[in-house]
């Protein structure tokens, strides 16, 4: 029985008889408005990294080709400085029960997630030390950022092959995360997608009497 489950019981234990005519507000659990907001704002400035450096390679005006590299390299860092809150938020919220996480396949899915917090730090200093080995600066908004790395042109070759061996396997295992995502929500019919989508409906009561506390969120 979910956390959920247990508060609404003990809501019903101690409220009225008349309360149970009250509809229950949806107890659908899902993860708390932080953890989805950072979830969706690094996935599209992930998305906008990788569009500009792909998008890159069928450009052949060498201007428009630098202007998406700076897309890429600005998408990338702000990726860096959202997976840091990103962490800091989701180790101060517990993970709602959509699902058996101690299952194989809730293992497995807890290995990705830890695989992608990883590399949303690592990927953004690989390609950060990248240029600056190369001697480059890595700017933001038009400021220059501290250099992480020395100009050393053997260093460069290595975090880059590292830059981009690492951003293709994150990227197929995002492949698979978002299979994962589609096939609960089509395939097993259960919340696991909704709990990362949506806030929990609050309905209004339908009756004047106080609507007993539990739509709290799980965060
Ligand atoms: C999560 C963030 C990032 C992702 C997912 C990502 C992903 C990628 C991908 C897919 C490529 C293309 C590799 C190829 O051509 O095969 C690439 C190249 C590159 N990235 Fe990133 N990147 C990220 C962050 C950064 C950051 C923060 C910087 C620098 C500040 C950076 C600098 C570069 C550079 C300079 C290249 C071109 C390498 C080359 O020409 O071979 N990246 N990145
Ligand atoms: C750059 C792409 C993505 C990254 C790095 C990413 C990363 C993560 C991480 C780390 C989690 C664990 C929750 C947390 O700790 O915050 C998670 C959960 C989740 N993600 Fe993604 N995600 C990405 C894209 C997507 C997409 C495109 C979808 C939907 C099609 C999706 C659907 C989900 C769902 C449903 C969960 C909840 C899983 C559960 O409750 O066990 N993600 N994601």
């Amino acid at each position: 029985m979910s956390s959920l489950d247990a508060q609404a019981g003990a809501a019903r234990a101690h409220a009225p008889a008349a309360v149970d005519a009250v509809p229950m507000p949806d107890a659908t659990p899902h993860w708390a408005t932080r953890v989805r907001a950072l979830h969706w704002l690094v996935f599209a400035t992930v998305a906008t990294a990788v569009c500009a450096v792909l998008a890159r390679d069928w450009v052949d005006d060498g201007g428009l080709g630098k202007a998406l590299m700076r897309v890429h390299t600005q998408a990338g860092v702000l990726v860096l400085a959202f997976a840091l809150f990103r962490i800091v938020s989701r180790l101060a919220a517990r993970a709602p029960q959509t699902h058996d996480r101690r299952a194989l396949a809730g293992r497995a899915a807890a290995l990705i997630h830890l695989f992608f917090y990883l590399a949303l730090i690592a990927l953004p200093l690989l390609g950060w030390g990248y240029l600056n080995a190369k001697g480059k600066p890595v700017l933001l908004f038009g400021l220059e950022l501290p250099r992480i790395v020395g100009r050393d042109r053997d260093l460069a070759e290595t975090l880059q092959s590292l830059h981009t061996t690492l951003a293709w396997t994150f990227l197929a295992i995002v492949g698979l995360h978002v299979l994962g995502a589609l096939w609960h929500h089509f395939m097993a019919k259960d919340d696991v997608l909704r709990s990362m989508l949506r806030p929990r409906k609050t309905p209004a009561p339908a009756t004047s009497l106080p609507t007993p506390p539990v739509d709290e969120v799980i965060e």
